[in-house]
């Protein structure tokens, strides 16, 4: 199964392709299109989110997607629903510090599609590294009998994440957003030099530098607790949240 929110891209069909390599020739490949309002907090961009259903159809047939799941609001949600899924150590810091509640909202729209959906396994991308490592802990947590299976980020050639949320970005904030990806990239370079203070300062210093650019977050942290690094961290991991204008566009890099 690959859990989506439509707009589908060239990141989410290497999420199908890689779904389909997995499932093997007798296996089927099944993907949901649900814009789950409970991650998106008050004020935020759901909406607006891009709902092309027609062009989504399309990719789903090109890629010979099994079954596609494609439910409305109040199909999944009943307006009496009291019941949540909701992480509380890894959903701390990063994003779930800047969307207060997005985590929670994630955690119950993933329970209930895998519950309804029964997949073997799951894909899910590392563009949205703390999203896949909850995930794998609400799984191991709760015992749900999938496999979940990572997928690396898909970039435009400029190194932009690709994500259904660039067609917000204005020509002038497209040409600068590749600099997410520069100062990741320059900072890993230099990542066994520089202590995590130093690599904040420069990452901050280099996205700073694209005036369209505004920092949400910029964080070093251990790969694996999502927090401050420690003696004992043995990855650590950049993580970025960067508006342009109003589009929030997020990304990291693996520190060796
Ligand atoms: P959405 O943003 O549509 O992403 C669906 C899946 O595609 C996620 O696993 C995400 O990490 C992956 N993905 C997005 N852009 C990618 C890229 N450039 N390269 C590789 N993978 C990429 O993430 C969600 O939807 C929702 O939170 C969801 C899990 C469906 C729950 O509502």
């Amino acid at each position: 199964m690959v859990p989506t929110m439509g707009a589908l891209h060239a990141g989410h069909v290497s999420l199908i392709r890689l779904a389909r390599d997995h499932a093997g020739p007798d296996g089927e490949v099944a993907v949901s299109i649900f814009v789950n309002p409970l991650q998106f907090e008050p004020g935020s961009d759901f909406s607006r989110y891009p709902r092309p259903e027609k062009a989504d159809d399309e990719v789903c047939g090109a890629e010979r997607v099994d079954l596609l799941f494609r439910p409305l609001p109040n199909e999944m949600y009943a307006e009496d629903r009291s019941t949540f899924v909701e992480e509380t150590s890894l959903s701390e810091r990063l994003c779930g510090a800047s969307r207060p509640g997005h985590f929670r909202g994630v955690c119950t729209v993933v329970a209930k599609l895998f519950n309804i959906v029964e997949p073997d396994m799951a894909v899910f991308g590392e563009k949205d590294f703390q999203q896949l490592a909850i995930i794998r802990k609400m799984v191991a947590d709760l015992n749900f009998p999938v496999k979940i299976i990572a997928e690396p980020t898909v970039r435009e050639p400029s190194g932009l994440a690709l994500s259904s949320r660039n067609q917000y970005l204005s020509e002038e904030e497209r040409a600068q957003a590749p600099i997410i990806r520069q100062a990741l990239l320059d900072a890993h370079s230099k990542s066994q030099r520089l202590g995590t203070a130093a690599l904040k300062t420069l990452v901050t210093k280099r996205i700073s530098s694209a005036p369209l650019a505004r920092i949400d977050y910029i964080e070093v942290v251990d790969a694996e607790t999502l927090k401050s690094p420690t003696k004992t961290t043995r990855q650590r991991l950049i993580a970025v949240a960067v508006f342009f204008g109003k589009t929030r566009l997020i990304d990291n890099i693996l520190l060796n």
